[in-house]
């Protein structure tokens, strides 16, 4: 196990009504900016229980923030932050609307000589940003708990991250039955993206690190147990709730220390997502089991411990470890998210291979996973299996 040093500063409150928390947590006297997506929050009743936790204090409302934030929709905000004056940043959406609200926080604490693009890819220091609250409504990302967040800049073709322990959320609300009203396919998505940030702190090589091994194994066995039972009745609250922490503890920092990590399948997918708009959980279905082929002998090891202790395998490591990424795949297809480059219409798979190949180049991201040793022409041969 490798040395590690680990802080995670954010209060969660966990379950049904908690929303109400928010007025604990937000004093009476801020000015909040509530920013959410495109709605799903009016319709599902997490904005009424939002706002009247809000009671009393001056509420500036920005409402539009897309999948996949957008800079320039963003920046809006920030502008509308700045008019109001605002003190506090409140999110209320999935990742998307969470990334958003950490970015905007930061941009309305930065000196305004600088330009807020640079915050983005960590191209400046941040020296703070207005307090942060979430409330969580699609389980994913683990954005809710963590201090990362990726921004979007479609003229450029740029999905970038940025890291700073300043944007850690000052509090979290995590309510598992707003996953009622998730549409199946996001549904699916916050399956896949779960699993994934499980695997790329897991899938590596043997390291002595055992009760992470066995968080990320814990986690990966609580999706695969609970997808059934959320594809047949999205309202079963166990269900919802095993849902909603097993996303969350993915990507709460606890699984990665002491480990190796691999985040390239996160890496590939987001030139996938800059090229083609799609779904980020999408991009990550099309990559993983391709990568986990393509990188085989050197994660062998860990792949057969995962077939055995995850999917009950048995039998030669060899084979054990070959039936794991089969498993995986079908586990992705079995809860509608295609592991086909096809699956989203897109069949110029040798186009959609040189676009990672060169966007990979172009952000520097040329020494890829646990060793450092996947070059952007491996990427290019794991898009290239995709089809
Ligand atoms: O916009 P609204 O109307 O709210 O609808 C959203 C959106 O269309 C809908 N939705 C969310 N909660 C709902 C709901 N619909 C009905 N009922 C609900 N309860 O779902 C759609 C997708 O939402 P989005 O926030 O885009 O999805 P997700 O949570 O998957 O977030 C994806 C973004 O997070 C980034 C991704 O790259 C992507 O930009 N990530 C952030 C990470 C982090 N901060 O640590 C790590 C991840 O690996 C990821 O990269
Ligand atoms: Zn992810």
């Amino acid at each position: 196990m490798n040395n590690f040093s680990f802080h995670n500063p954010t209060r969660l409150h966990f379950g049904q009504g908690q929303i109400a928390q928010i007025a604990n947590e937000i004093p009476p006297s801020a000015r909040v900016l509530l920013l959410y997506g495109g709605g799903s929050i009016k319709r599902n009743g997490v904005y009424d229980q939002v706002i009247a936790a809000l009671a009393g204090r001056t509420v500036v409302e920005f409402a539009g923030v897309p999948a996949n934030p957008e800079f320039d929709t963003l920046m809006q905000a920030v502008e509308l932050g700045k008019k109001g004056k605002v003190d506090w940043v409140l999110g209320v959406g999935g990742g998307s609307v969470l990334d958003g609200s950490k970015f905007v926080a930061a941009a309305l604490a930065l000196d305004p000589e600088i330009d807020p693009w640079l915050i983005v890819g960590n191209k400046t220091p941040l020296k703070s940003a207005l307090p942060i609250g979430c409330v969580l409504t699609l389980p994913a990302t683990g954005s809710e708990a963590n201090f990362a967040a990726v921004v979007t800049r479609r003229e450029t073709q740029d999905k970038l991250s940025f890291k700073n322990p300043v944007v850690f959320p000052r509090f979290s609300v995590l309510d598992p039955s707003v996953i009622t009203t998730l549409p199946p396919r996001q549904l699916g998505n916050g399956l896949v993206d779960a699993f994934v940030h499980t695997t790329e702190q897991y899938l590596t090589f043997p390291n002595e690190a055992r009760v992470q091994d066995r968080l990320a194994e814990g986690i990966l066995s609580t999706l695969v147990e609970i997808a059934p039972a959320l594809l047949k009745d999205q309202s079963d609250y166990a269900a919802q709730a095993n849902l909603m922490w097993a996303a969350d503890q993915a990507m709460y920092g606890l699984v990665p220390l002491g480990q190796p990590l691999d985040w390239a399948t996160h890496a590939i997918g987001h030139e996938l997502t800059a090229l083609y708009g799609l779904d980020h959980a999408q991009t990550l279905a099309i990559t993983l089991p391709n990568l986990l082929e393509h990188t085989f002998e050197t994660k062998q090891a860990k792949l057969a411990q995962y077939g055995r202790r995850v999917w009950g395998l048995s039998g030669d490591d060899t084979d054990v470890a070959r039936a794991a990424i089969a498993a995986t795949r079908d586990f992705f297809e079995s809860v509608g998210v295609s592991t086909r480059l096809s699956g989203y219409g897109i069949t110029d798979v040798a186009a959609a291979a040189d676009g990672v190949r060169a966007q990979l180049i172009r952000h520097k991201r040329v020494a890829l996973g646990e060793h450092g040793t996947l070059t952007p022409d491996d990427c290019h041969a794991i898009i290239m299996q995709a089809g």
